[in-house]
């Protein structure tokens, strides 16, 4: 009886708990679709393991402050500082982290099943030069990222598009972005990214991104 009731009582406050939390997006591809560029394994354990371990962390900072469920990820990132001071952390870090792997996995595709279209290589011209010039500083973005971060592309306000790099889970989302705007590709340089395939080698990570960017995402981000 005692142990029916425990149980009842978790049934019970856990679908309490359930309801505005943050949830992961779905992935659009299986673990293994990114194949031999980013092995299932990582991605299995990125996901389920990682990802979800942000989200946990987030909804379970919230707990004290459930009305904070209802907003948009988004507006708690922009606006961390109007947050109670006892979760800002942890939403920059979880929140951070919870944001930045739903946008993660939308900007890659199997192999081959994207190209830059003429409109986009045309965009990518006028504000790098050749999209050559454009692929060389986003990957030294991402080499040059001590430690944890993430290498960005980014639609500033203006329309003009920035590369540049952040800290741990900081994003241009983040009201003190060194440069602000909408993310339109992203490339996660924490080690759980890569080490299992790449070991210590991050350029290799790096370059072989290339081959799973979901282009028709990165050109529907700069356009929508
Ligand atoms: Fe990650």
């Amino acid at each position: 009886m005692k142990r029916l009731t425990i149980l009842l009582v978790l049934i019970i406050s856990t679908s309490v708990l359930i309801m505005g939390q943050f949830k992961l997006v779905d992935l659009p591809y299986k673990y293994n679709a990114l194949e031999p560029y980013i092995d299932s394994t990582t991605m299995y354990i990125h996901y389920n393991f990682h990802h979800q371990g942000y989200a946990t962390n987030l909804n379970k900072a919230l707990e004290k402050y459930p009305e904070l469920y209802k907003k948009d990820i988004m507006e708690l990132l922009q606006n961390i500082k109007e947050l109670p001071a006892d979760i800002q952390t942890t939403v920059r870090n979880n929140g951070g982290g919870y944001y930045n792997h739903n946008l993660f996995w939308k900007m890659m595709a199997p192999a081959g099943t994207t190209k830059i279209s003429a409109k986009l290589e045309k965009k990518l011209i006028d504000n790098f030069g050749s999209v050559e010039v454009f692929k060389t500083e986003f990957e030294k973005a991402g080499m040059t990222r001590f430690g944890s971060g993430w290498a960005w592309l980014v639609k500033e306000p203006s329309g003009k598009l920035k590369i540049f790099s952040t800290a741990n889970q900081d994003s241009p989302i983040n009201a003190d972005a060194e440069v602000k705007g909408k993310p339109v590709l992203t490339l996660d340089v924490w080690e759980h990214a890569y080490y299992l395939k790449y070991q210590n080698k991050r350029a290799a990570y790096v370059k072989a991104f290339w081959s799973v960017v979901n282009w028709n995402e990165v050109e529907r981000l700069i356009y929508n």
